[in-house]
C-alpha cells in the first residue's frame, strides 16, 4: 500500500511523479557534492575558505590539536562533526582536527575533514572488578564532549553467558533510561570456556575482544571516543575484515560496502529505494573473516540511529538514546552466528503449512464478486491458490474490522466458500484506528478510548493523525491494556468474517500528516541534537510525533518497535480467535519480528532492478531471523511487463512467502492475464513449489526449533570459499536446494556460482508425474562437477534453474491446486549421491495447522540416510499423521554402474529403470513412510 494518499485518487502516473520529485528533494541531500562540513556554505565561501594550500584562519592547524596529532590515515578518522556541517574554526573550538580532503574531486560522502585527534578525551576505565558473570567497572568523563547532557560517569557490566556469546551493557548507574523491552536470556554464572578472550584499555576506555583460536581481534571499541550523552551514544569498533551483511532494513547487495556507508535505521513508509531508511530497523551485523569463520554483532537499541562504515574498516554506532547494549557472537561459522543471534532474539515461529502455498492479492479487487471471479479464473486456468486476499477495498470507509455492505455484503459466505473449496482468506489490518466518527459509531475506537489504548499527545489526549480512513489515533501495543483490546477486536470481527490470517500494513506507524494533525511540540525529542540520516531531515517525517506518549516510555524511544509490538499482538489475538497457527505479514519489523510474523518487502516497483534487489532481500532477513518472507511477485507498483511477470514468478516460487500483489491503477497481474506461454512457464514454477513444499516446511521446522534459516546465501554452506561470499543473485533452500534465477530482461542464459561439489540438474533429472502434461524441459547442462566455478546455464523463459546438491536427500510431493489437496498426494524422495555414494535427509510433517504439536507429540520427523547402495529411514517420531503419508517414488542420482537387482524392504523390484547418461536410478515403491524400509541395489 503507498503512502502517498494521492495515488488512491489520482492517476498513477500523476502520483509516481509527485513521490519522485519528492523523493529526488530528500535525496539531495545525499547526492550533493559539496561535503557534509560544508553543507550551509556558498560556493565561494567554501572556495575562499578552504582551497588546497588556502592561508585564511580557518584553514591553517589548530593551536589546540598538534599538526602530528591529525596525521591519521584519511580511512581511519573518525568524524568529529557528526551531527552538522561546521567551519574549520568551530571544528578546532571542539578540539578536533581539520583537514579538508583533495578539493574538488572525490570528496562526496568521503572521510571526515573534522576528526578526533588520538587525544580527543573519552571515558576512563576505573575499578575493574569480576563478578559472578564476568566483570564490572566505572567509566568516568571529565570534560564533556560538544553534545548536551553528557552523563559523566557510567558503569561497565560484562557478562560471559555462553562459549560463543559476549555480553556487555554500558549504562547509567544514577537513573534509569529506556532499555528496549524484548525478552532476553538471563544468565547468572559465567561460561566455564569461552572462544574469546577480553582485554581493556582504561584511558582511553576500550574493549577488545579476540577469537581465542586466531588470536584475531574481532572488536575494538578503542579506536575513537566513547560517547554517551542523554540523546547521542556512539560507540566506534574496529572490523577484522570488510566483509560485513546485515544492518537491515535496507535495499542494496547483501554485503555491505565500507567505503563511508551510512545505514539508518528509524522505520519508515516509502518505497524501496537504496540509501534511505526503510521499514523496518535489525542493528545487528555479521562480519566474515579471513579463512571463513564469522562473528556477529548486536546493538540491542531501538532508538533512531546511523551506522557508518568507513574502510579502515570500521563500524561506528550512533544512537539517540537508550543505552549500550551489545551482545558478540563468535560462531565460529557463519550459521552459528546466526543461531546464536536467534538465541537471544527469539527463534521463529512456525507457519501453517497452507501460507507455504501460493498467495494472491492486489488493490483493487473492488468487490467480492470479483475476488470470486479471481479464484474461480485461477482454477479454471489451472493456476494453484492456497489464500486469496483482499487489500483496503473490503472496509467500510477504510475502516478496520469493518466490511463494505455494498461491494462485500456477502462477505462472511465468500470466505466460507473459500473454506469449503481447501482455501484460506487474509485481509488487510492498518494499526491506525478511524477517529472521526460521532461517538457509538465505531466500536473499534469507542472501546479504544473507553480503555485508553491509544498513543497520547502533549496534553494527555490521543494524538491524531491521518491514514487511509481520514483522521485516526494510534494504538499503543506497548500497553497491556491494548493488547486485549485488539484481541477483541480481532475476535468479535472473526466471528463474523472467519479469516485466516492477518496481514499488518502502515504499521511503522505511517502517517499522512507530519507528526499529527495539530503538529508536535517543539522539545528536545522532537529537535534531538543529532538527527539520523532519515529521510525527510526530521524524525516526525511520515509518522507521528517523536514526543507523543506510550505505555512504556515516548515515542521516540519505541518507534522502531511499533511493527514488532502489533504483530505480537496479531499473533496472540489470532490464538484467541481461531486457536490454531497463527499467520501475520508485516511490514514494519525490529529485531526478534521472526518470532511473531513474517514480511513482505513493501512496495515494490514493477522493474527488474527490483527484482534483483529481491534476492538479497530475502537472504538478509532469514539472516535476521524472519525466514518467512518475500517480495510482491511481478512488483506492486507500475505495470509489469509479461517476461518480467514469469521471471518475477519463477524467483517468486523459491520466495519462502509467495504472494503476488499488484497496486490500484497498474494492469492486472494474475498469472492467468498472460499469453498461454506465459502461462505455461510459470505453471511450471509453481509446480516445482507445491512439489517442494515438504522440504521447505521441514526447513522452517528447523528455524522454528534450531534458529536455522529457510533461504539461505551460498556463504553460510561454503564459508570457507571467499568467491560464495558476494553471491546474492542466487540462494539456496536449505543445505540442498541452489536456485539461480533470471534477473534481466531478454536473457535467456545465466551465469551461477556452483561452490564445489556435484550438482544435479532438479528438473531434467528427476523425473516429475506432474511435469507430464507439460512440454518437456529444455536440454541443460545436467550434472555439474564443480571444482568452485561460474557456470553458464541455459535457462529459456519457461526454466528456472534449480540444483540438488549431491549428499542430500529430499521429500517431495505430488502437486496440486491447494496444500488441501497436495497433502494428500504420495510423496517422492530424491537422493543425491556424492563421488562415495552417500546422501541424506529429513521430514517433518503434521497436521499442518495445530499449536502445540511439539509438547503434543503429533508430529512425525524422519532421517533418511543413503550409503553403499542403500537407502533407509530412521523413524525419529511417528504420529498417525505421518504413519499413513505413502512414498510410491524414489530417484537416486549419481548411480555410476547399472545395478543388476533393486531390493525394497528384501522384496526384488522389477519395474526400477536406469538411465546410464544422467547416472539416474529411478526406483518405483509401495511404502509407507512412517514405517521402516530398506531399499538397495547392486
Ligand atoms: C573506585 O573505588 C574506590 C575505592 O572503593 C572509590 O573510592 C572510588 O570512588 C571508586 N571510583 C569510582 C569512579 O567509582
Ligand atoms: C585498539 O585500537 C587502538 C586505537 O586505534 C590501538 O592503539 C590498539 O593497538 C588496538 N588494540 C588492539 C588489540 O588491536
Ligand atoms: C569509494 O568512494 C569514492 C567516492 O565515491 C570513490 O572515488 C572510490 O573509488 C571508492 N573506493 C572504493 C574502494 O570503492
Ligand atoms: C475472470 O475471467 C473472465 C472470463 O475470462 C473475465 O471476463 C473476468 O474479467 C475475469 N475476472 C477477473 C477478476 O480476473
Ligand atoms: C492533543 O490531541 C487532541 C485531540 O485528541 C487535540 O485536541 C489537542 O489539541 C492536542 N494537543 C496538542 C498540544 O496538540
Ligand atoms: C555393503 O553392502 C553389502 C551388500 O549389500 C554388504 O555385504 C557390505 O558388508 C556392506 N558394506 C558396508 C561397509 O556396510
Amino acid at each position: 500500500m503507498m503512502r502517498w494518499p494521492p495515488c488512491s485518487r489520482s492517476l498513477l502516473g500523476v502520483c509516481t511523479l509527485l513521490s519522485l520529485a519528492l523523493l529526488g528533494n530528500i535525496l539531495l541531500h545525499d547526492l550533493e557534492v559539496v561535503p557534509r562540513e560544508l553543507q550551509g556554505f556558498s560556493q565561494d565561501e567554501i572556495h575562499q575558505a578552504c582551497q588546497p594550500g588556502a592561508s585564511s584562519p580557518e584553514c591553517r592547524g589548530s593551536p589546540r590539536a598538534a599538526p602530528a596529532q591529525c596525521d591519521l590515515p584519511p580511512n581511519s578518522r573518525f568524524d568529529c562533526a557528526p551531527d552538522k556541517g561546521i567551519t574549520q574554526q568551530q571544528c578546532e573550538a571542539r578540539g578536533c582536527c581539520y583537514v579538508p580532503a583533495e578539493w574538488p574531486p572525490d570528496a562526496q560522502m568521503g572521510q571526515p575533514w573534522c576528526f578526533f585527534p588520538p587525544s580527543y578525551p573519552s571515558y576512563r576505565l576505573e575499578n575493574l572488578t569480576t563478578t559472578e558473570t564476568g566483570y564490572t567497572a566505572t567509566l568516568t568523563r571529565a570534560v564533556p564532549t560538544f553534545f548536551p547532557k553528557d552523563i559523566m560517569t557510567l558503569r561497565l557490566d560484562v557478562l560471559m553467558e555462553t562459549e560463543s556469546r559476549l555480553h556487555f551493557t554500558i549504562k547509567d548507574p544514577a537513573n534509569r533510561r529506556y532499555e528496549v523491552p524484548l525478552e532476553t536470556p538471563h544468565v547468572s554464572s559465567q561460561a566455564p570456556f569461552t572462544l574469546y578472550s577480553m582485554e581493556f584499555s582504561e584511558e582511553p576506555f576500550g574493549v577488545v575482544v579476540r577469537r581465542k583460536l586466531d588470536g584475531r581481534v574481532l572488536l575494538n571499541t578503542t579506536v575513537a571516543p566513547l560517547f554517551f550523552a542523554d540523546q547521542f551514544l556512539q560507540l566506534s569498533t574496529s572490523l577484522p575484515s570488510q566483509h560485513i551483511t546485515g544492518l537491515a532494513e535496507h535495499l542494496g547487495s547483501l554485503m555491505l560496502s565500507t567505503n563511508w556507508t551510512k545505514i539508518t535505521l528509524w522505520n519508515r513508509d516509502i518505497a524501496p529505494e537504496p540509501n534511505v531508511n526503510l521499514y523496518g530497523s535489525h542493528p545487528f551485523y555479521l562480519v566474515l573473516e579471513d579463512g571463513g569463520l564469522a562473528h556477529g554483532v548486536f546493538l540491542l537499541n531501538s532508538n533512531a540511529m546511523d551506522v557508518v562504515l568507513q574502510p579502515s574498516p570500521a563500524l561506528s554506532w550512533r544512537s539517540t538514546g537508550g543505552i549500550l547494549d551489545v551482545y558478540i557472537f563468535l560462531g565460529p561459522e557463519p550459521k552459528s552466528v546466526v543461531q546464536q543471534y536467534l538465541d537471544v532474539v527469539g527463534y521463529p515461529f512456525m507457519p501453517p503449512y497452507w501460507g507455504l502455498g501460493f498467495h494472491l492479492c492486489r488493490w483493487g479487487y473492488s468487490t467480492s464478486a470479483i475476488t470470486r471471479q479471481v479464484v474461480e479464473n485461477m482454477t479454471r486456468a489451472y493456476f494453484p491458490l492456497d489464500v486469496q486476499w483482499n487489500d483496503l477495498d473490503y472496509m467500510d470507509a477504510r475502516r478496520d474490522f469493518t466490511f463494505n455492505k455494498d461491494h462485500f455484503g456477502d462477505f462472511p459466505a465468500m470466505v466460507q466458500e473459500l473454506h469449503q473449496i481447501g482455501r484460506r482468506y487474509i485481509m488487510i489490518v492498518d494499526p491506525a484506528i478511524s477517529s472521526s466518527g460521532p461517538a457509538g459509531t465505531y466500536r473499534p475506537y469507542d472501546e479504544g478510548l473507553r480503555r485508553g489504548v491509544f498513543i497520547t499527545n502533549e496534553t494527555g489526549q490521543p494524538l491524531i493523525g491521518q491514514v487511509w480512513p481520514g483522521l485516526t489515533a494510534f494504538p499503543d501495543f506497548t500497553n497491556p491494556e491494548a493488547l486485549d483490546w485488539w484481541q477483541d477486536m480481532v475476535t468479535e470481527f472473526h466471528a463474523q468474517v472467519p479469516f485466516d490470517g492477518m496481514w499488518i500494513d502502515m504499521n511503522e506507524p505511517s502517517n499522512f500528516v507530519r507528526g499529527s494533525v495539530d503538529g508536535c511540540p517543539d522539545n528536545n525529542l522532537e529537535n534531538p541534537p543529532y538527527t539520523p540520516g532519515v529521510v525527510g531531515g526530521t524524525l516526525r517525517a511520515a509518522t507521528i510525533c517523536a514526543s507523543s506518549h506510550q505505555f512504556l516510555s515516548t515515542h521516540y524511544d519505541l518507534h522502531n518497535l511499533y511493527g514488532l509490538t502489533e504483530a505480537l499482538a496479531s499473533y496472540r489475538a489470532l490464538v484467541k480467535a481461531r486457536g490454531t497457527r497463527p499467520f501475520v505479514i508485516s511490514r514494519s519489523t525490529f529485531a526478534g519480528h521472526g518470532r511473531y510474523s513474517g514480511h513482505w518487502t513493501g512496495d515494490v516497483r514493477s522493474n527488474w532492478e527490483q527484482l534483483s534487489y529481491s534476492v538479497p532481500e530475502i537472504l538478509l532477513f532469514n539472516l535476521l531471523g524472519v525466514p518467512l518472507v518475500g517480495a510482491d511477485i511481478c512488483g506492486f507498483l507500475g505495470n509489469t511487463s509479461e517476461e518480467l511477470c514469469v521471471r518475477w514468478t519463477q524467483l517468486g516460487a523459491f520466495y519462502p512467502f509467495m504472494r503476488n500483489h499488484n497496486a490500484l491503477n497498474s494492469q492486472p497481474q494474475e498469472p492467468y492475464r498472460f499469453s498461454e506461454t506465459a502461462q505455461q512457464a510459470m505453471r511450471k514454477a509453481f509446480t516445482l513449489r507445491y512439489m517442494l513444499l515438504p522440504y521447505l516446511y521441514t526447513l522452517f521446522h528447523g528455524a522454528h526449533v534450531r534458529g536455522e534459516t529457510v533461504a539461505r546465501p551460498l556463504f553460510l554452506e561454503f564459508p570457507e570459499d571467499p568467491s560464495t561470499w558476494t553471491v546474492d543473485r542466487q540462494l539456496l533452500w536449505g543445505e540442498a536446494l541452489l536456485i539461480t534465477p533470471v534477473l534481466e530482461a531478454e536473457k535467456v542464459e545465466v551465469t551461477g556460482y556452483f561452490p564445489q561439489g556435484t550438482w544435479y540438474d532438479l528438473q531434467t533429472q528427476v523425473p516429475m508425474e506432474a511435469f507430464g502434461s507439460l512440454p518437456p524441459p529444455a536440454p541443460l547442462i545436467s550434472t555439474i562437477h564443480s571444482k568452485g566455478q561460474w557456470v553458464t546455464l541455459s535457462a529459456p523463459l519457461d526454466t528456472i534453474n534449480v540444483h540438488l546438491r549431491a549428499g542430500h536427500i529430499i521429500p517431495m510431493q505430488g502437486p496440486a491446486l491447494t496444500t488441501t489437496e497436495s497433502r494428500k498426494q504420495p510423496m517422492a524422495l530424491a537422493v543425491a549421491l556424492t563421488t562415495s555414494g552417500e546422501a541424506q535427509g529429513e521430514l517433518f510433517w503434521d497436521d499442518g495447522e495445530s499449536l502445540g504439536v511439539l509438547d503434543g507429540g503429533d508430529y512425525t520427523q524422519l532421517i533418511f540416510l543413503a550409503k553403499n547402495n542403500t537407502i533407509v529411514n530412521k523413524l525419529v517420531h511417528v504420529s498417525s499423521e505421518g504413519a499413513s503419508l505413502q512414498l510410491r517414488n524414489v530417484t537416486v542420482l549419481g548411480v555410476a554402474t547399472a545395478p543388476h537387482q533393486v531390493l525394497c524392504n528384501s522384496v526384488p523390484v522389477s519395474n526400477f529403470t536406469f538411465s546410464p547418461d544422467t547416472e539416474t536410478l529411478d526406483i518405483p515403491v509401495s511404502l509407507t513412510m512412517g514405517e521402516q524400509f530398506v531399499i538397495s541395489w547392486s
